[in-house]
């Protein structure tokens, strides 16, 4: 793969300037770190790991990667490329793990972010100081004060477990762990959940193992990958519109997968009445028609390496894969300001904290069908206003009013389960966007004055 650009961008920011901390040399951290660059403010990244591309690092030391052997991007690569830097010409579709890491690190170079990473650089706390600052506290004990923080860390580093999990006598690991299919050779393995791992880590194994079960404790809609030869969001892309209902969508989503898949029935799964998160994958109904995948309801109870399900049907596994989703964790931050309620991230338009209104997020959410990376590349940008003072965030009862707004859209789209907490409705999300950034442009003068009031000295240049 080649690099996009001609040479790499060098920053050097006066002193006096804004200094801003980003936590994660990840997809998000990066293009959040990028754009506040090139508007001069001073950033240093703290990376745990030794490399950029956080999860699109296959083994990476950081030891929050799940990435597996066989892992492809399941969105397709011009609509998750950030939104000036398109995937290399001529390259697949859907890129491979070491792709997208080869992407994101050609990223990070061409656009300078690279020398502002600190690599092997936990970030153990980050508190709040006088003047909405915030110092930075690392592993190793060395801290320094920041302006502004930006939190790009992942939300998919932290293995969520099914209660069941001791009650298994087998082999018992969490999708976060798989790796390769060899392992499993000649076993008898049970798969948990129906999101993008279980059907990769299905479709990957059922080719070695004595045989592959897949429990789907809800509906699914499985589509197709691909349609008349293109892949199937782009199809969808030209028959739907934003003016379109639901139920609308659903009937048209339902039809081209009945089309070439069928019922979702005749393969033993649930067709869905409500939004579901989209699953898709490019050979895995081949293994249904070949028997090598079979699929089970929800689990009712496991005893030894019995599981038994909920139709009340019994079977016994070597070994359990849990691909049961993920937890979002904070540990930096204290418990009183970690902006969670369950699953849930309670940030306005996903990216400010409303009590803290210079710590924002970057990628903390799962788009519903396009690519997060390119809203990732939205929200930085919205951050870099906001720390530059082009714009200005909103108070705090319209901020809590907002998050209500959003919760409320949530809950009458989406069934009420944690992996549904992040889920984010990209046409839905940019109207929002859009509308904030009109009426943060209003609020602008009275913030702008704040904002260029002379800084307190840094303990560390950058
Ligand atoms: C298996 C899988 C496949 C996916 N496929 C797609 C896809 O096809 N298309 C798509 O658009 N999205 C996909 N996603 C969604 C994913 O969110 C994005 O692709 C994106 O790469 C995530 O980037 P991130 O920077 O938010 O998080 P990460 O990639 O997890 O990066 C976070 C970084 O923060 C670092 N970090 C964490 N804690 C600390 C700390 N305390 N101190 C310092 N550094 C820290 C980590 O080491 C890591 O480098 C997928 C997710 C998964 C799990
Ligand atoms: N190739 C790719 O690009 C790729 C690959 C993997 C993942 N991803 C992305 O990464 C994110 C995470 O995906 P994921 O599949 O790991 O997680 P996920 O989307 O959260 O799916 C978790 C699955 O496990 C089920 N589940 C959760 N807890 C359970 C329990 N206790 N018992 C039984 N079932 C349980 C869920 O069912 P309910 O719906 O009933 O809760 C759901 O089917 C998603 O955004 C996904 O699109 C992409």
């Amino acid at each position: 793969m080649t690099t996009q650009a001609a040479s790499p961008v060098v920053h050097t920011a006066p002193s006096g300037t804004r200094r801003v901390a980003v936590i994660g040399a990840g997809a998000a951290g990066l293009c959040a770190a990028r754009h506040l660059l090139a508007r001069g403010v001073a950033v240093v990244v703290y990376e745990l790991g030794s490399q950029v591309g956080g999860l699109w690092v296959y083994n990476n030391d950081s030891g929050l990667s799940p990435a597996y052997a066989s892992l492809h991007l399941n969105s397709e690569a011009r609509v998750t490329a950030y939104q000036d830097f398109p995937f290399p010409e001529g390259g697949p579709l859907y890129p491979d793990h070491r792709q997208v890491h080869q992407y994101l690190a050609s990223y990070a170079d061409t656009f300078g972010v690279t020398p502002h990473i600190r690599f092997r650089s936990r970030v153990a706390d980050i508190s709040p100081q006088a003047a909405g600052r915030w110092r930075v506290t690392l592993a190793d004990g060395a801290s320094d004060d920041f302006d502004a923080v930006v939190v790009g860390t992942g939300h998919q580093g932290s293995p969520a477990h099914p209660d069941w999990r001791a009650d298994f006598q087998g082999e018992y690991l969490h999708a976060h762990s798989y790796r390769v299919p060899e392992p499993f050779r000649d076993k008898r393995v049970l798969v948990v959940g129906v999101g993008n791992s279980a059907v990769d880590i299905a479709a990957d194994i059922c080719v070695v193992a004595q045989s592959t079960f897949i429990s789907a404790r809800s509906p699914v809609l499985m589509m197709p990958r691909m349609l008349f030869g293109v892949p199937t969001s782009r199809v969808l892309a030209r028959l739907e519109k934003s003016w379109m209902p639901w139920p609308l969508r659903r009937t048209i989503r339902e039809t081209l997968t009945r089309i070439v898949h069928g019922r979702m029935e005749q393969w033993g799964f649930v067709t869905p009445k409500s939004r579901t998160h989209p699953t898709s994958h490019p050979s895995l109904m081949s293994h249904f028609v070949w028997d090598r995948i079979k699929a089970k309801p929800g689990i009712d109870s496991v005893q030894g390496k019995e599981v038994r399900f909920v139709d009340g049907s019994r079977e016994t596994f070597d070994t359990v894969i849990a691909a049961t989703g993920y937890h979002v964790d904070l540990p930096f931050l204290a418990p009183a300001l970690r902006p969670l309620d369950g699953h849930r991230l309670d940030l306005f338009l996903r990216v400010i904290h409303p009590k803290c209104p210079s710590l924002y997020f970057v990628g903390m959410f799962n788009v519903a069908g396009g690519g997060n990376i390119r809203m990732m590349d939205d929200q930085a940008q919205w951050v870099t206003e906001l720390v530059t003072g082009a714009m200005a965030p909103p108070d705090e009862a319209t901020i809590r009013a907002a998050m209500a707004a959003e919760q409320a859209f949530l809950r009458k789209h989406y069934p009420a389960a944690p992996r549904y907490a992040l889920e984010l409705d990209p046409v839905f999300y940019r109207g929002q966007l859009a509308r904030e950034h009109q009426r943060a442009r209003q609020r602008r003068p009275a913030l702008a004055t704040v904002m260029s009031a002379p800084l307190p000295s840094s303990k560390q240049g950058n």
